[in-house]
């Protein structure tokens, strides 16, 4: 088993190699809702969450990505199905999280409001070892002022002086000036929530992917997991978002996917990042 590569198979096969308690962290998103079938390829997820939890050291998380489609105006409840799964599997569900989309798919939802966001379970193996909180700037110092009796009466305080100027962000995962690790460059920097599509890279290749992550949205979750050096998991890796941003933020990766045309679309977008550092080999 080799560090900062794709092996281009089925995840059973490349979780089944893998050492025990090796992984730090996993981050992906399934095939959603044509889980049965998806190019021909079944997705045993009671197997798939075995797997992970052997393969992950103790405080180790998967981050799982995951919507639900509606058909015939029901949804289907598959991400809490697999949550479920995950969790007779031996994972604590750390957190239900979500994250927010900037610009979701433009669609007539009928009798119900836009879809705007999906989930993002944490599971764990037992508490986190590692957890980076990303922080974001409080900005209402001049709207309050706290109250306080002192020695010399009673004084308004410039709130400066008695608040946090800072506090983690909530579980619905949004972006703007928050003062996490940038490794990235986005002019959009103000925009609130994820951009997803064509707009959440600037690799155009990984566009031939249908459905890729935003990167910033993997930045933000590989960033609280993990410090450097540890290694991250993605067994849908796709067009390959998860080993670039891991590599960029200085983790070691590994990655599985299925069909071989994603895994050279993946290869393409990554090659160039890539090719300034290379990882030793395990196993
Ligand atoms: C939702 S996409 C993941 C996209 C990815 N997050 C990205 O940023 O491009 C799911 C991927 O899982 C792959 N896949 C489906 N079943 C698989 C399996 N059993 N093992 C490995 N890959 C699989 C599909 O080919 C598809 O590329």
């Amino acid at each position: 088993m080799q560090f900062g590569t794709i092996y281009p198979e089925n995840c059973i096969e490349t979780l089944k190699r893998m050492d025990d308690e090796l992984i730090d962290m996993t981050i992906t998103s399934p095939p959603y809702d044509d889980l049965r079938e998806y190019k021909g390829f079944v997705l045993p997820i009671n197997e798939i969450a075995r797997l992970l939890f052997e393969k992950t050291k103790p405080g180790g998380v998967v981050i799982w990505v995951v919507g639900d489609r509606t058909l015939n105006g029901n949804e289907s409840l598959s991400s809490f199905r697999q949550a479920i799964t995950f969790q007779e599997s031996g994972f604590n569900v750390h957190d239900t999280m979500i994250y927010a989309k900037n610009n979701p798919i433009p669609s007539d939802c009928g009798k119900r409001y836009r879809q705007c966001f999906e989930y993002m379970f944490c599971f764990s193996k037992g508490q986190p070892k590692t957890f980076n909180p990303i922080t974001q700037l409080i900005k209402q110092e001049k709207a309050f002022k706290s109250f306080r009796i002192t020695k010399v009466g009673r004084n308004d305080l410039a709130h400066d002086h008695v608040a946090p100027k800072e506090r983690k962000l909530d579980n619905i995962f949004f972006y703007d000036e928050c003062n996490c690790e940038k490794v990235l460059d986005y002019s959009e920097s103000e925009i609130f929530y994820y951009n997803v599509g064509t707009s959440s890279s600037r690799d155009k290749v990984a566009f031939n992917h249908p459905a890729i992550f935003p990167e910033k949205l993997v930045e933000d979750q590989i960033s609280t997991w993990t410090n450097k050096g540890d290694l991250v998991y993605d067994c849908f890796m796709g067009s390959g978002t998860t080993a670039k941003v891991a590599h960029l933020l200085e983790r070691r990766w590994i990655g599985s996917e299925v069909s071989s045309e994603y895994v050279d679309i993946a290869t393409q977008r990554i090659d160039p990042y890539l090719s300034r550092s290379s990882y030793p080999q395990i196993g």
